[in-house]
């Protein structure tokens, strides 16, 4: 049952996406995006089978990944642009789309309402603190798979293996960092896109997406894959940013040991 909707709901996106039929060069963003929604779809459902997700709450995690980044197309469309802030909240504009098309209409309001949350919140600099319990539990499994694909696409533009310019988001190439990115990552806090004025702010700010990791698994895969280090190694080289990104290591070094202390104490407790 949860496998034929599923099957319905990635018909429907083939088609949407088919719509957008640009000019060679607008086409590879589409493109883009759209190879990235089904890496998502692969993250969410590697994470979810670490967790051991049942069937319906892998199938609203496939149905969020599926559906998260909807609002991309249609932001591209209209203002060849994937920065939020030069244009609109691509998760706003993905929730109309899919409320517009009723898309969801076989769902129940629970269901809905937690797909909705999940893609409301998957952008945000920080989930809102009154969410529900399910809602966090899957706007957090987005946030996660969401960020291992973005990582992926990003260090290939800065590795200048992918050179489309789209994924810079526009910022300056300037060799400097600038000072309020510089200590909000230092002090492990999030930082806002709009604090954001170079490139290697905003190599940072994507580093410091570490600080905001929720699974063990994702820990794993961002170690398997040596995503930080990869980042790291297209910042210019000084102090600085070599405290900052020792900091990063030995957190995720911290997490995947305290994640694994909990798991062999809870099969010690069984
Ligand atoms: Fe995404």
């Amino acid at each position: 049952m949860k496998n034929r909707k599923y099957s319905v709901f990635v018909n429907w996106f083939e088609d949407y996406v088919s719509k957008y039929n640009l000019n060679p060069k607008d086409q590879e963003n589409i493109n883009l995006k759209i190879y990235h929604t089904y890496r998502v779809c692969d993250e969410i459902t590697d994470i979810g089978n670490s967790l051991n997700l049942n069937e319906l709450d892998m199938f609203l995690a496939r149905t969020i990944a599926l559906f998260h980044d909807i609002g991309r197309f249609e932001q591209y469309a209209k203002y060849k642009t994937f920065s939020d802030a030069k244009s609109e909240d691509h998760a706003l504009l993905g929730i109309k789309i899919l409320l517009n098309n009723n898309i969801l209409r076989e769902l129940d309001n629970t269901h809905t309402k937690i797909i909705i949350n999940a893609i409301k919140y998957h952008n945000k600099a920080k989930i809102p603190n009154n969410l529900d319990a399910k809602s966090l539990f899957f706007a957090r499994l987005i946030r996660d798979a969401d960020k291992l694909d973005i990582w992926r696409i990003v260090i290939d533009y800065y590795e200048k293996k992918n050179q489309n310019k789209k994924i810079g988001l526009g910022f300056l190439d300037e060799p400097y960092i600038s000072n309020e990115t510089y200590n909000a990552v230092k002090n492990k806090e999030i930082v806002e896109y709009e604090k954001v004025k170079t490139i290697n702010d905003l190599k940072l700010l994507q580093m410091a997406w570490i600080y905001d990791i929720n699974f063990h698994r994702t820990f794993e895969i961002i170690k398997e894959r040596d995503y930080l280090k990869k980042i790291y190694n297209t910042l210019p080289k000084s102090e600085k940013t070599y405290d900052i990104y020792k900091d990063m290591q030995n957190y995720l070094n911290n997490m995947l040991r305290n994640n694994i202390r909990k798991i062999k104490e809870k099969i010690k407790n069984k």
